[in-house]
């Protein structure tokens, strides 16, 4: 063999092999994130209500968290599966570096965990196992929710029906299942709950546990935020019927929500869950949404009313004309 040949293999072995150590390396010390904490959370009938609240209206844990009917207006969820998982997000639906899978977060799944670690779950992204869960579980926006919120979740999902199913297991692409490792962190003290006096800080408060970031501002390839488009919309997705769906401008522009009247807004919310509830049927390459009309047109007016403060005093207006939905046919044709 030639030398140059001959060093160009040893450089190609020496880099497999120096990948493999670093793959050992993380799959031995990541996630780094301390013990779960040694917690009793006491089922009081203020926080089983609370939680009730947050977890169905405001987090919209079952948004992810339940399989959807996807033939009917508003993507309902099926009411008896609540909680069990298994809902798939992909990179055909949105994009996504893998097969993702929600998990079952009833007592079926969660009885044998503490209750510290549940909170870690919630707060640092981090698994009973001590394996990392992929950061569209939205870990690191709980993590700003206030203690008493947390532990008000807990409560609530220790009360739900059990639901016996096992989702399958979420695949990740490479190198990502490895990457995934290094991203969860100690979520830190908690932050208390803004005063509802102080409306724009309350508002921020509410719209980061409603997650309207996660869907309303676009992102890149790698999931990040695009720069200047906070709020502005157009983020895809890719209609089982048939279809594209992108998320709308809730910014304070003309061409988002900055002629809607505090009322109209809330009204929008209450309208939103009527047509999801009427359960209409939705033909190949018509119209759904997965926004969750039905989860948040229950949330009270003041808290509907604090985030379209927040959104309208302190979200920069974007411009950006957003066509919510494009049938297939439509598509082909351009
Ligand atoms: C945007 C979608 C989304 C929302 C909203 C969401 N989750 Fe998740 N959650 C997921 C996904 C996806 C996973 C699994 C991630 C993986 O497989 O790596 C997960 C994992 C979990 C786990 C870990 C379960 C296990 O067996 O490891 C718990 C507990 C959990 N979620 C609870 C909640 C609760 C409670 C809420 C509401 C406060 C919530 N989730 C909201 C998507 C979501
Ligand atoms: C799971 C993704 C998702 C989340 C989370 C989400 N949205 Fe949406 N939203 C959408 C989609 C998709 C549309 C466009 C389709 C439609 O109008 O239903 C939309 C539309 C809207 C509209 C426009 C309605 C209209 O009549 O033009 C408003 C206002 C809105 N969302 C506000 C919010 C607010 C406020 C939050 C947080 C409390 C939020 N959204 C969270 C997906 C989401």
């Amino acid at each position: 063999m030639k030398l140059l040949p001959k060093i160009l293999l040893g450089l190609v072995a020496l880099a497999a092999l120096t990948a493999l150590g670093g793959m050992t390396y993380l799959n031995v010390t990541y996630p780094k994130v301390k013990p779960a904490e040694n917690i009793k959370i006491d089922l009081t009938s203020q926080r089983l209500a609370r939680g009730k609240y947050l977890t169905e209206n405001v987090c919209d844990c079952f948004g992810c968290h339940s399989p959807h009917d996807m033939t009917h207006f508003g993507a309902p969820i099926f009411e008896e599966k609540k909680g069990q998982g298994g809902f798939l997000f992909d990179h055909k639906l949105m994009g996504l570096p893998g097969n993702i899978y929600s998990r079952n977060i009833t007592p079926y799944k969660l009885k044998d965990w503490s209750d510290g670690e549940i909170v870690r779950a919630l707060r640092t992204g981090v698994s009973k196992d001590g394996s990392a869960l992929f950061n569209l579980m939205p870990y690191q926006q709980f993590a700003a929710l206030s203690q008493e919120d947390i532990y008000s979740i807990v409560a609530y999902l220790r009360s739900l029906k059990p639901v016996a199913y096992d989702p399958p297991s979420t695949q990740l692409d490479f190198p990502i299942n490895f990457i995934i490792k290094t991203v969860p962190q100690d979520a830190g003290a908690y932050p208390a709950i803004p005063d509802k006096k102080n409306i724009l800080e309350y508002g921020r408060y509410l719209t980061n546990a409603a997650l309207c970031a996660a869907c309303h501002t676009p992102v890149d390839d790698h999931g990040n935020g695009l720069p200047g488009m906070d709020f502005a919309g157009g983020m895809e997705f890719e209609l089982p019927k048939g279809g594209t769906l992108r998320t709308a401008n809730i910014t304070p522009d003309k061409t988002g929500i900055g002629e809607w009247s505090k009322e109209f807004f809330i009204k929008r919310f209450r309208l939103g869950k009527q047509m999801t509830t009427a359960q209409t049927p939705v033909q190949e390459n018509q119209m759904n949404t997965f926004m969750p009309w039905a989860a948040y047109g229950e949330m009270t007016d003041e808290d509907l009313g604090a985030i379209y403060e927040y959104l309208h005093n302190q979200v920069k207006p974007v411009k950006h004309q957003v066509e919510k939905f494009t049938p297939y046919l439509a598509q082909v044709a351009r």
